[in-house]
């Protein structure tokens, strides 16, 4: 018998139920019945793993430690070298079986782990489809946002332009080459934050009428809305508010131009049905100049608590623009005439939608916000 291994002389009595070969006086075991012997006991161990395993990471490292390149059953396979040529097939044989069992064992097991899971997250996942959803917030535009946009929106369907300039502005822009030199009674018309002598907050958006005509030859026409500051604060007046500045400069700019722009702009803005009426007034940069009132929107005009019973209300300043502003931009006051208007954007945005509060417009409470 070829390859017969010496096995002692006492063998235990489990080998008999292997296979023994037995030769009288001594006990000998073929190498085949250990390699036999040792693949069933690997099925039962790998097939003992598998059903223990609770997840597919421990199963594939089951599956390694049996199947893998340096596994159990992979060794076995490899050992068949030493058999005998009439041995190697049935062995190959037999270790093929096991393989294939273990690999269907392998992959139900993985099926079953798989669908155990799946059953699992359906419980621990589930979802109410009853519940509300969860709606996403929308975003608005601040009021004043939207009623500068508005202004502006009228003006540039009338050929004005957009311009802006800084809120931190020097005494020059904001006073000076306006015509109201220091010590000028008109300063105080205008509580102003300074930042340092020469330095202010700009209080209201009229030097942009400066810087823009420095810039720029006449004809110009051009609209600014902007931020301005101010010491002032009750329930018509913040620190900061809005502005919109607006000019036009070139040959032959009469009061008449003045007149029909502003009117434009106020029926396009409040309504075509509301009066207007233009009042003499003072300012240092405009030479003559005049405040706009609009009809009470809150009363129609037959008077009331808002307007003071007088049925109008106070909405911008305005003018023609005095030759002293042209001659500090060096424009020739000679050749060209022009007129320039401001107003407060909350005041059109109170008057528009009646609030009464200006300082709600800052206090960014949703509930008022979202009423725009
Ligand atoms: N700047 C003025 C103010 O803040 C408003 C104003 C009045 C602007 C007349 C103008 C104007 O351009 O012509 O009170």
């Amino acid at each position: 018998m070829p390859n017969i291994k010496e096995m002692g002389s006492s063998p235990s009595l489990f080998f008999l139920n292997l296979g023994l070969a037995i030769t009288p006086g001594r006990i000998f075991l073929s190498d085949r019945m250990i390699m036999k012997d040792k693949l069933v006991k690997i099925e039962e161990a790998a097939m003992q793993a598998v059903a223990e395993v609770v997840s597919e990471v421990e199963l594939q490292q089951v599956k390694a430690r049996f199947l893998g390149r340096k596994g159990e059953v992979t060794a076995i396979m490899k050992g068949m070298g030493q058999l005998s040529s009439e041995e190697r097939p049935i062995i190959g044989a037999l270790s093929n079986e096991v393989k294939d069992r273990l690999e269907s064992a392998f992959s139900e097991r993985q099926e079953s782990l798989r669908q155990a899971f799946m059953k699992e997250r359906l419980v621990t996942e589930q979802l109410d489809v009853t519940l509300p959803g969860r709606s996403q917030r929308q975003g608005y535009k601040h009021p004043i946002t939207q009623v500068t946009e508005e202004v502006v929106e009228i003006f540039t369907a009338l050929g004005f332009g957009v311009a802006e300039g800084p809120e931190v502005e020097k005494d020059f822009y904001n006073f000076e080459a306006l015509n109201i030199p220091k010590d000028h009674p008109a300063r105080d018309m205008q509580d102003t934050f300074y930042i340092s002598e020469e330095v202010v907050l700009r209080t209201h958006t009229s030097p942009v009428q400066i810087r823009t005509m420095l810039e720029q030859p006449p004809p110009v026409r051009v609209i600014a809305p902007g931020t301005v500051y101010r010491r002032d604060s009750d329930i018509t007046h913040s620190p900061m508010f809005h502005q919109v500045e607006g000019f036009l400069v070139d040959r032959k700019v009469t009061f008449g131009d003045l007149k029909g722009i502003l009117t434009t702009f106020i029926t396009e803005f409040f309504g075509q049905n509301i009066d207007v009426r233009f009042r003499p007034s003072f300012f240092p940069f405009t030479e003559p100049s005049a405040e706009v009132d609009i009809q009470c929107v809150i009363c129609g005009g037959s008077g009331c608590r808002v307007c003071k019973q007088s049925g109008w209300l106070e909405i911008l300043g305005s003018g023609m623009i005095d030759p002293e502003v042209f001659k500090s931009v060096d424009y020739d006051y000679e050749l060209y005439s022009g007129f320039a208007f401001g107003m407060g954007i909350e005041r059109i945005a109170m008057l528009k939608y009646g609030v009464n509060d200006l300082r709600l417009f800052f206090e960014n409470d949703m509930r008022f916000l979202k009423q725009f």
